[in-house]
């Protein structure tokens, strides 16, 4: 009888997650463009290239219209499906918009190419996530829920396979399993997606990190227990605090019932193009060595690599890095008060901050942050576990928590953020820009008007002769 094929299906990240990851989200659209035609026809299933910090960062530091991006990958992608990373209810910024920018951020986003929504919440808090997936299905996208993994007593088979359930009742297309952290392990992966797969009908996507140097054998582990899809970066950028890399899991699976059918020599040359961008941020600096090894403390103190340079520097500002491992076994604790959350942007940020107070207070929760205290008002939502009593009582008072939905409370903002931004609009989109970052967005429309005078002076100069023809 002839051996059943399973090919397992690939996401390519380099230009999304792995470029975050490794250099603070700095690869150029110049950069990226001119590879599209040939990431096009290796056959991925999808390429996850818009969302994450990648908005903000074009904005902020690339000064460039994300939007234009987005389109200008459309142009080039015929074959291959794009995907993009939304955080629920916060879009792709900081903090909780009403219903209605959620919609329309999501109906502009698939007008404009994406075919993947992939949508998480940093609690799992599934209200969080409801919105979006809504409006996802609405706009015949993929809604794709992630769940963000985490270690911690509340976190059980039973926790992740109920949880799964949920997301395939709320009308999820697929379902991601989100290691921010690089924590699952090789044979829980085997238990973990053999529980899954029993438990939902729907695709299930693994993403991780190589940041504890175990991604790659979980990849093969997650596969064998049938995981549909894997993220994968094109070597140039993988590894380190990236995703495992594309070339060498297609080669792993070669021959296999899972073989991708990918051409290894347009790999090849794919990754010949990334390589001198890759060189040349090791050469500025961009790049940092630190983030290309193996970083083993991830696992010991279960908190993701990021969260731990963060920290690192918090304390070096204080003058109190000689406490480094005090906030350490700070962290879990108060993560426990705060009811166990994943940690992962903004949970991750929220934890270790406060953390690093209630060491350097000499007192625990003499100093409050004003995140810490919505944590604990429910702001952000259910956590798995109650939050601790006395904690809360500390840092809150008598305040009566949120039991409902924050987004239910928030009034409909886009007539507002329109009038407030009209005279700089060129774009429906860009509305959209600004909701999410006023003043960089508003900073952006200037320069981009500036810029505007600057070719309408070229063209004027062309046609009143001032260049040879
Ligand atoms: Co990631």
């Amino acid at each position: 009888m002839a051996e059943v094929k399973k090919p397992i299906k690939i996401t390519e990240t380099i230009l999304r997650d792995a470029h975050q990851s490794l250099i603070a989200t700095r690869m150029t659209t110049e950069q990226m463009l001119p590879i599209v035609d040939k990431m096009d026809k290796v056959g991925y299933h999808s390429v996850e290239c818009w969302g994450g910090a990648t908005f903000d960062a074009s904005i902020r530091f690339l000064k460039e219209d994300p939007w234009d991006r987005l389109r200008k990958f459309r142009d080039g992608f015929k074959n291959t499906k794009l995907q993009m990373l939304f955080r629920g209810q916060n879009i792709l910024g900081y903090r909780p918009y009403a219903d209605d920018v959620v919609e329309y951020f999501v109906q502009k986003s698939v007008a404009n190419g994406i075919d993947i929504i992939r949508i998480f919440d940093c609690l799992n808090d599934l209200r969080n996530l409801q919105t979006a997936v809504n409006a996802a299905i609405k706009e015949k996208a993929d809604a794709q829920v992630a769940l963000s993994y985490t270690l911690g007593d509340a976190y059980t088979l039973e926790y992740w396979t109920g949880i799964a359930k949920r997301v395939e009742e709320m009308g999820a297309s697929s379902l991601c399993i989100k290691d921010m952290a690089g924590l699952l392990v090789p044979y829980k992966a085997t238990e973990l997606i053999k529980a899954m797969k029993e438990t939902v009908k729907i695709p299930i996507q693994l993403h991780t990190h190589y940041t504890s140097g175990v991604a790659s054998m979980t990849y093969l582990k997650a596969v064998e227990a049938g995981v549909d899809v894997i993220d994968c970066a094109m070597s140039p950028f993988a590894l380190g605090t990236s995703q495992p890399a594309t070339e060498v899991m297609v080669e792993t699976f070669k021959g296999t019932e899972y073989d991708t059918g990918f051409d290894q020599n347009l790999l090849a040359e794919i990754a010949d193009y990334f390589r001198p961008i890759r060189d040349n941020a090791l050469e500025t600096g961009l790049l940092n060595p630190k983030n290309m090894g193996v970083n083993i403390k991830t696992l010991l103190y279960q908190v993701p690599g990021g969260m731990l340079s963060n920290l690192t520097s918090q304390l070096k500002e204080q003058h109190a890095e000689d406490k480094f491992y005090d906030v350490l076994e700070e962290v879990p604790r108060v993560r426990k008060d705060l009811g166990e959350p994943p940690l992962v942007t903004p949970s991750s940020q929220i934890v270790g901050t406060q953390a690093v107070f209630n060491v350097l207070m000499g007192e625990r929760y003499k100093m409050v942050t004003k995140e810490t205290k919505d944590v604990l008002s429910g702001k952000y939502g259910a956590t798995v576990k109650p939050f601790d009593k006395e904690v809360q009582k500390k840092c809150i008072g008598d305040t009566q928590p949120l039991t409902c939905r924050y987004a239910d409370l928030l009034e409909p903002e886009l007539d507002k953020l329109e009038k407030e931004m009209a005279q700089y609009k060129e774009q429906d989109e860009d509305v959209l820009s600004y909701a999410l970052f006023p003043q960089v967005a508003m900073d952006f429309f200037k320069y981009r008007d500036a810029q505007k005078t600057k070719v309408d002076a070229t063209v004027a100069d062309t046609e009143n002769g001032a260049y040879p023809v």
